[in-house]
């Protein structure tokens, strides 16, 4: 039986970070992986999807999108060739609370990511319709794109694909994009991207999916009935204010959130888990079995991969002894439209409902010198603070490199410092960052 200090299974931003990490710290780690390396974030999500972001147009960005993944990915596997951590290409299957696939440690982190979550609705698992990682392995742009779901894929997506010359629909269940966003800055997104030709129904949930002829690839008429044919596209099929709706396209992206990654071997180690909620864990991403943790999309907590690596730092140094002071409930995140959006902390309404005494200070980005150089006039900043511009709250950024001005409010809110400080912080002239020192 082999034995090592730390198991970690899954090489995702979560699981590679911590074992690079613990092997740093003189850990023997073996990590399972049964795929790629890098996870979702680096092969399917977050990385394929900022290089579409980045590309002039779709031939480019189909044709950059493996290079990219591919230099990253050998970054990985540079990475994790340390001589303290053992690389096993399978998949970890627990054997008991101890021993994965024949290996045996004190500790143990599970780190098994998400899948798309596929609505079980008819014509879900049609030709034409599919996750975010389908969409991304195009090799032809799809002249007409329906999307299902306008949270934080959902509008990634359809702002690069409008951008590459799609005709692209959003159907939304709830009234506004972006749920966990300041409702503001997502009605304004909303608008901004509606301005630009993308077509939203919003409070609209579908019911099913329908192949249908496709006559704008025949250059024929819309069919109106969708009568069952060649299967060439798909109509979505959804209730708006009662009535029925239907909308025709070449293909279907389903962005209605992701389910954990569980597996029933799990049941071998005896911790509590979920099949929708996934891994149970304490404030310290521990398992209700001690010594086995859980860290990133698996957990449920927060789908983000800057908060899985975050976890899996704090859980190594959990295991050393170590004490840090990762403020897990300042998670910052944005969303890489364009302009992009970007937030940290609670939104207006969620600091009304928490009855807590705060006062929000606004400015817009056609104010910013820096701004109007770049041609970058369309965004707005949003700061709430306790009163008497005290201890910063959160911030809520629409424009041009909102994750980079959000990123800068998180060190300040991280380090409990207040708006007069921000305010007494000199900032570079010209930059985006001013808009934070103009707000009013
Ligand atoms: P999401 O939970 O953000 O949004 C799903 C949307 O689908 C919701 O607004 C929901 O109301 C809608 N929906 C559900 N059923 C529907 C129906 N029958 N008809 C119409 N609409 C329906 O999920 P999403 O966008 O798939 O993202 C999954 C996870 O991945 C999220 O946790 C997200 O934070 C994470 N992610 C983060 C990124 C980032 O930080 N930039 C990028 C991509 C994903």
């Amino acid at each position: 039986m082999n034995c090592s200090d730390l198991i970690i299974i899954g090489a995702g931003p979560g699981g590679y970070k911590a074992a690079v990490y613990a092997a740093k710290k003189g850990l023997k780690v073996t990590i399972f992986e049964d795929v790629n390396v890098g996870g979702t974030c680096l092969n399917v999500g977050c990385i394929p999807t900022k290089t579409y972001v980045h590309s002039k147009d779709f031939k480019e960005a189909v044709e950059r999108q493996p290079q990219v993944v591919e230099a990253l990915r050998s970054g990985v596997e540079t990475l994790l060739s340390h001589p303290n951590i053992t690389l096993v290409r399978e998949k970890g299957v627990f054997i008991n609370a101890n021993t994965v696939s024949g290996v045996t440690a004190p500790n143990i982190i599970v780190a098994t990511g998400s899948s798309a979550k596929m609505l079980p609705i008819p014509g879900a698992d049609e030709q034409n319709v599919g996750s975010s990682t389908e969409l991304l392995g195009l090799k032809e742009l799809p002249k007409r794109l329906c999307i299902i779901g306008a949270g934080v894929i959902g509008m990634e997506f359809a702002s690069v694909f409008q951008k590459f010359g799609s005709e692209v629909t959003v159907v939304e269940y709830l009234k506004e994009c972006l749920p966990m966003v300041d409702g503001d800055i997502a009605k304004r997104l909303r608008k901004l991207l509606e301005k630009r030709g993308i077509t939203f129904y919003m409070g609209a949930g579908v019911k099913s999916i329908e192949p249908t002829p496709n006559p704008s690839l025949k250059g024929g008429e819309q069919s109106k009935s969708f009568p069952l044919g060649e299967d060439l596209g798909e109509a979505v099929l959804f209730e708006q204010k009662g009535k029925e709706v239907a909308v025709e396209a070449d293909y279907v992206l389903m962005a209605t959130g992701r389910k954990p990654n569980v597996s029933p071997d799990f049941a071998n180690a005896g911790f509590e888990y979920d099949e929708r909620k996934g891994i149970a864990v304490d404030e310290n991403f521990e398992t209700s079995v001690k010594g086995i943790y859980a860290i990133g999309d698996v957990n449920g907590r927060q789908m983000l991969a800057h908060a899985a690596e975050m976890q899996g730092i704090h859980v190594v140094n959990r295991i050393l002894g170590i004490e840090d002071k990762i403020r897990f409930d300042f998670m910052p995140a944005a969303i890489f439209t364009e302009p992009e959006a970007a937030c940290v902390g609670p939104t207006e309404d969620q600091l009304k409902e928490q009855g807590v005494p705060f006062e929000c200070h606004k400015s817009f980005y056609r104010a910013n010198g820096k701004a109007l150089a770049m041609n970058e006039t369309e965004g707005m900043v949003k700061l709430c603070c306790e009163p008497e511009e005290g201890k910063l709250l959160s911030a809520h950024v629409f424009g041009a490199h909102a994750a980079d001005i959000v990123q800068e409010v998180t060190a300040y809110i991280t380090l409990g410092a207040t708006l007069r400080q921000l305010r007494e912080t000199v900032h570079i002239h010209p930059t985006l960052s001013e808009v934070l020192i103009e707000v009013n």
